[in-house]
């Protein structure tokens, strides 16, 4: 089985990437022939700043790395290392319709927050198509929020093979955890960098503690019971803490004479019993830049290899080889 999944460089990852995504991902590559990359094509439609582009790619490569991603297993790249994507998108595009984009969510969100409804960000969708049909990928795991992304790539797996008459693309599924589909962020929205509400992974032990303390909360008084389902913190205590211990601030909760700033504290507590260990080695990684330069190179150059066989197929079953192919 074949797994594929990417993350955007446009930010400092989150709590919500690592249980929505980063969690799932390297968990994965025991058990399946995994692909992960770095999205730096599709980043370009909120960020045009090369320097805070480089240095968030980097930050990406860090983050997985330093929570076990193991290079010799998955294959890890840059997105940029196979520019073959770039093409497939194209090719996608002209058996694209144009409703299926108009109804995507992400581009009616994107643009309501602000960024430039230009044509890469409403092609965005048929880019990232692109980066899983061309490695055949069987399984993309992802969180809710790309549920829809997966499902348009769908459709245009089906209109190509429909269009070209040859069963060439593979189609996707989806693979959402669960208890993680929506990680919710320190006012109660859904985790993201663009709300501002993120609890970073890396951040250091002051900071951390400073976003978990200003989690939003309701206003009941210590003594009185509370309600587990609908707390911020418990959400998240639910994803850090063993089953039994959940159990059991769930029972707290409801009996009421417990303060918010307890289970607070406890989420942090758990937070660096989680994330100091990786922290340390994402510190120890960044130091060595050229090493994480080349585990990215050794995954491009074989990722760009699956990719290269299937644009073949591709393009011929499009009548669109080059003349190198014709001529041999
Ligand atoms: P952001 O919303 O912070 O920009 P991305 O869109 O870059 O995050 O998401 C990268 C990956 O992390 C995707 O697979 C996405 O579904 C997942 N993800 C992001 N935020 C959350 C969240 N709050 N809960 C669950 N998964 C999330
Ligand atoms: N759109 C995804 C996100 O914002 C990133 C992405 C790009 C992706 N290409 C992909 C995810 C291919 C899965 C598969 O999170």
């Amino acid at each position: 089985m074949r797994v594929l999944s990417g993350i955007q460089p446009s930010g400092r990852l989150h709590l919500g990437n690592y249980f929505g995504a980063l969690r799932t991902h390297i968990g994965l590559q025991h058990e399946h022939e995994c692909f992960y990359f770095i999205a730096n094509y599709h980043a370009l439609t909120s960020i045009t700043d090369q320097t805070r582009l480089q240095e968030l790619t980097l930050e990406v490569a860090l983050t997985y790395l330093a929570l076990g991603l193991d290079p010799a297993k998955a294959v890890f790249f840059r997105q940029t290392d196979v520019p073959e994507v770039t093409e497939l998108a194209w090719i996608l595009s002209c058996v694209t319709p144009l409703g299926l984009l108009q109804r995507a969510h992400s581009y009616k969100d994107k643009v309501a927050q602000g960024l430039s409804p230009n044509h890469g960000l409403f092609a965005y969708p048929v880019l990232q198509a692109a980066d899983i049909l061309i490695y055949k990928s069987n399984l993309v795991p992802v969180g809710q929020d790309q549920a829809q992304h997966i499902e348009m790539t769908q459709d245009m797996q089906g209109k190509f093979n429909q269009a070209f008459n040859r069963e060439v693309l593979v189609r996707p599924e989806p693979l959402i955890s669960a208890e993680a589909a929506i990680v919710p962020g320190i006012d109660g929205r859904k985790m993201s960098k663009s709300y501002d509400n993120t609890i970073e992974l890396f951040a250091p032990p002051k900071q951390v503690h400073k976003r978990i303390m200003a989690i939003k909360t309701d206003s009941t008084p210590v003594e009185e019971p509370k309600n587990p389902q609908t707390c911020n913190v418990m959400a998240l205590l639910r994803l850090l803490a063993p089953k039994e211990e959940v159990a059991d601030w769930d029972a707290r909760y409801r009996k009421g004479g417990m303060g918010y700033g307890q289970a607070k504290q406890r989420l942090y507590e758990l937070f660096e019993e989680t994330f100091a260990a990786p922290r340390q080695r994402y510190e120890e990684l960044k130091r060595h830049p050229n090493q994480v330069n080349r585990i990215l190179a050794d995954g491009g150059r074989r990722a760009r290899a699956a990719a290269q066989a299937t644009m073949r197929e591709v393009r011929e079953v499009c009548g669109l080889l080059t003349t190198d192919d014709l001529v041999g």
